[in-house]
């Protein structure tokens, strides 16, 4: 395993739109979990995606597990999701390992139905909500090169500059 270098603003990489996954093989795991390593390493993201390690491809982990009174389905790895449905909205502070100077308020769907393969290519559907529902519609945008300080409604007061770098914070976890 390896821990892989993450692409940040401005790298117009992150810009790039990634292709959907169509074979399942002991290659696309051993990436998987360098890409779990690469979450875990420093101070842990409750997600990453494919992209922001130079991968294009529509791969994505969620795992908001360790965050208090938060419900979750543990640890997901989410290769080619696609938001089935979506109900209601609310807006929360968000972080990104590939924005690793600034916080933002973010408008997001309070409720999804997901559905996704997992490594083996079989199917997923999962009914997600609150935190655990924003960390995956933040990843799912990483995947067609959106970051969360475009969908900041206003740059001069929903984006928040860091003063240390605490990802996986209660305010306001990486992903
Ligand atoms: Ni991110």
């Amino acid at each position: 395993m390896a821990v892989l270098e993450i692409l940040t603003l401005p790298d117009e990489r992150l810009r790039q739109v990634s292709a959907p996954v169509t074979t399942f093989d002991d290659q696309l795991r051993a990436f998987i979990a360098d890409l779990e390593e690469t979450r875990l390493a420093g101070p842990a993201a409750v997600g990453i995606a494919a992209p922001q390690v130079n991968v294009f491809q529509r791969i994505v982990i969620v795992d908001v597990s360790g965050r208090k009174n938060t419900p979750n389905h543990g640890h997901l790895v989410l290769i080619n999701p696609e938001i089935a449905h979506w109900e209601g909205f609310e807006m929360a502070r968000e972080g990104c390992l590939s924005v690793p100077d600034y916080t933002g308020n973010v408008i997001r769907a309070t409720r999804i139905r997901l559905t996704a393969n997992d490594p083996w290519g079989r199917a997923l559907t999962f009914e997600m909500e609150g935190y655990e529902a924003r960390a995956v519609q933040h990843e799912m945008d990483h995947l067609d090169g959106t970051l969360f300080v475009d969908r900041v409604v206003s740059r001069r007061t929903d984006l928040f500059r860091r003063k240390v770098y605490q990802p996986g914070g209660q305010a306001a976890g990486s992903a």
